[in-house]
């Protein structure tokens, strides 16, 4: 499969790059929608799109991990450069985090995990009222308060890096965004 070189993103890096970060982007405004608006119905379907992230994401980490991190087109200074090093790394480990914390308090809490109508592990029902009920109520509330706190810092990352992105095209004029896009 063709690598990244120093000079070049490979198609793989872009398509990892642009579905995950549409699928992210996606995931954070439906999570937050459905919370603030208790739009139930939503649950399902956030889910079902997270647990297909957990698994771009997880590819995406290793390919990055096995490829380097691109070379920056362009040095800001040092203090910049840190930033948008420090931000690719908050985003690809925060990434990972949100999935598996949503998973995690979805199975602690009793509710079970779907993909779409596929049925992965089934809700633990009570044997009386018939309801979900808790495999660990204390865990899963650890997890949906991860969940919710590195939703925030995801997000903080995620402006960050596009403004980043913006900046280099329209202040800095270089390729770095058109790298992502054409891949040289
Ligand atoms: C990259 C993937 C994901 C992102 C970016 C994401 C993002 C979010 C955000 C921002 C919220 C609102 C949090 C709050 O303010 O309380 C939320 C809520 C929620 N997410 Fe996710 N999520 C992801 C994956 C998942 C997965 C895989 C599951 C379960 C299988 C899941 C289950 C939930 C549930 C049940 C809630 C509602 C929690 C509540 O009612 O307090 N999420 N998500
Ligand atoms: C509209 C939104 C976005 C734009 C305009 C954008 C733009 C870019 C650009 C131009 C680069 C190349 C940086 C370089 O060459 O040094 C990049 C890299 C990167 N972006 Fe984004 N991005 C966006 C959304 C996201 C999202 C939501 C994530 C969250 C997972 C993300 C994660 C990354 C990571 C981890 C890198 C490092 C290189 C890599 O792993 O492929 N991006 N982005």
């Amino acid at each position: 499969m063709e690598k990244d070189t120093k000079t070049h993103l490979s198609v793989t890096t872009r398509t990892l790059h642009w579905t995950v970060g549409l699928l992210l982007l996606s995931l954070l405004a439906v999570g937050i929608y459905m919370t603030e608006t208790k739009a139930y119905g939503l649950y399902g379907l956030h889910k079902s799109v997270g647990l297909i992230a957990l698994i771009l994401v997880i590819a995406r980490s290793i390919w990055r991990v096995s490829n380097g991190f691109p070379r920056a087109i362009s040095s800001q200074g040092k203090w910049l450069d840190g930033l948008a090093k420090t931000v690719h790394w908050l985003l690809l480990i925060t990434a990972l985090v949100m999935p598996l914390s949503g998973a995690l308090m979805s199975w602690l809490g009793g509710h079970g995990l779907a993909l779409f109508s596929v049925e992965l592990v089934p809700a633990n029902l009570d044997a009386n009222s018939g309801k979900s009920t808790p495999i660990n109520g204390q865990l899963a509330g650890v997890f949906a308060s991860i969940h919710s706190l590195v939703g925030y810092l995801l997000t903080l990352g995620v402006v960050l890096h596009i403004v980043g992105a913006f900046k280099h095209h329209f202040i800095n004029k270089d390729r770095t965004l058109i790298r992502m896009v054409f891949g040289k």
